[in-house]
């Protein structure tokens, strides 16, 4: 297998081509194309160079260079693709759409043209996608692979018209597709723009913890490493045209996981009873901040599809992901410190300037 992956340097990326390398049914090769965005960081694969020579390259491209794709696709004789790439961050995408729009739509439609000219080398083009296209549910209900499309931010109508695109190419061109639709990621590597890094690292410097209106929405939480395992799934044993929900079976509302994470640092490294409010835990630090505009209240996937069809069962306890996300954050201090010193410090300032 030739597996062009996209976006490899991001979050999801780097946990799949690190998951995949490491795995020993998989004796292929990947070729990474990112960017390199504020989102990515090609540190993360460093020692992943060193150690499967051969296995891996790298190369720093735009998704949106139809020509330069193309060129990628033919050197390296591209026969599985898996489309990460993306602009993922919401309230990025209500700041300022453009980026969305170019990467996740036109994006997506060059990788699909590309494909589709070179049909006949092609035994699968995977896109990444997710359960926030499908809008916001009331108290009750589950996200279906059926269920209408709604989606509330300018990322989740880009990635909306990103699926359209690639199940489209499927039914007029008969481009052997699969989309996987997935919910909440965390773990290793993530962006601390996202509620779960950064509220470690908050908690761990002793900064207010932002909590979005009333905290009362609802996500439903995946390990990074468990969407990894379906997504491999899928590639080898998906069906041509068919899309796939994967969620963690782990809905929890926002503030309830902030707690969660409070008391995990607390246990760890112990209180500061003299510091914070409540005079006992580092859930003192958490602020209710205003709400995110369009915020949808809850999201939960039913992933029976790929269960039944796939075998694939989300395998790791919230209580132990988030510990294990802590201890990875603790124990990365320069890849941390690395990340926080550019394009972080930016929008950390422009979000909370008149807080
Ligand atoms: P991320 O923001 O951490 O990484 C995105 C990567 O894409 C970065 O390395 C960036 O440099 C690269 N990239 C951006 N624009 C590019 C371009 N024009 N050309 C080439 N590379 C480009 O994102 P993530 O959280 O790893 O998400 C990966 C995918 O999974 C996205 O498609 C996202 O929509 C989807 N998804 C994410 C989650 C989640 O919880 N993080 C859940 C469901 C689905
Ligand atoms: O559901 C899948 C989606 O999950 C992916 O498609 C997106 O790429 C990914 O970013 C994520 O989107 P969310 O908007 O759900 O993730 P985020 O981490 O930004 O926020 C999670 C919840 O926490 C959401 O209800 C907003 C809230 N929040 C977020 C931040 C950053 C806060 O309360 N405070 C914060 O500071």
């Amino acid at each position: 297998m030739n597996l062009l992956v996209t976006g490899g340097c991001g979050f999801i990326g780097t946990n799949f081509i690190r998951y995949l390398l490491n795995k020993s049914d998989f004796t292929g090769q990947i070729i990474n194309v990112d960017q390199l965005t504020y989102a990515g960081n090609p540190e993360n694969l460093a020692d992943i160079e060193k150690k499967f020579p051969g296995r891996y390259a790298f190369v720093q491209a735009d998704i949106c260079d139809s020509d330069k794709m193309a060129e990628i696709f033919d050197d390296h004789d591209v026969d599985t693709v898996c489309h990460f790439a993306a602009e993922s961050h919401v309230d990025r995408s209500i700041v300022s759409p453009d980026d969305f729009i170019k990467t996740n739509i036109i994006g997506t439609f060059n990788l699909l043209e590309i494909s589709r000219n070179r049909k006949n080398r092609l035994a699968r083009f995977h896109h990444i996608s997710t359960d926030e296209v499908y809008g916001s549910l009331g108290k009750d209900g589950y996200f279906i692979e059926s269920t209408p499309y709604q989606p509330s931010s300018p990322y989740s109508a880009s990635k909306a018209s990103s699926d359209h695109l690639v199940r489209a190419y499927h039914t007029t061109y008969n481009l052997p597709v699969t989309l996987s639709n997935c919910s909440n990621n965390y773990g290793p590597y993530q962006f601390p723009e996202k509620l779960i890094p950064l509220m470690i690292l908050n908690a761990l410097e002793e900064k207010p913890l932002p909590v979005y209106g009333d905290g009362k929405n609802i996500r439903d939480w995946l390990y990074v490493d468990d969407h990894c395992s379906a997504i491999w799934k899928i590639i080898q044993h998906g069906k041509n045209g068919e899309t796939y929900n994967v969620g963690g079976d782990c809905e929890l509302e926002n503030i309830k996981l902030v707690e969660m994470i409070c008391d995990a640092i607390d246990s760890k490294i112990g209180k500061n009873p003299d510091k914070w409010r409540n005079g006992e835990s580092r859930k003192g630090l958490i602020k209710f901040v205003k709400d995110r505009p369009g915020h949808d209240q809850r999201y939960a996937i039913d992933a029976t599809k790929i269960k039944t069809e796939l075998g694939w069962t989300p395998k790791t306890p919230v209580e132990t992901g988030i510990a294990a996300t802590i201890n990875w954050y603790m124990e990365n201090e320069n890849w941390v410190n690395r990340v926080k010193s550019g394009a972080y410090r930016e929008w950390m300032q422009r979000q909370y300037q008149s807080d």
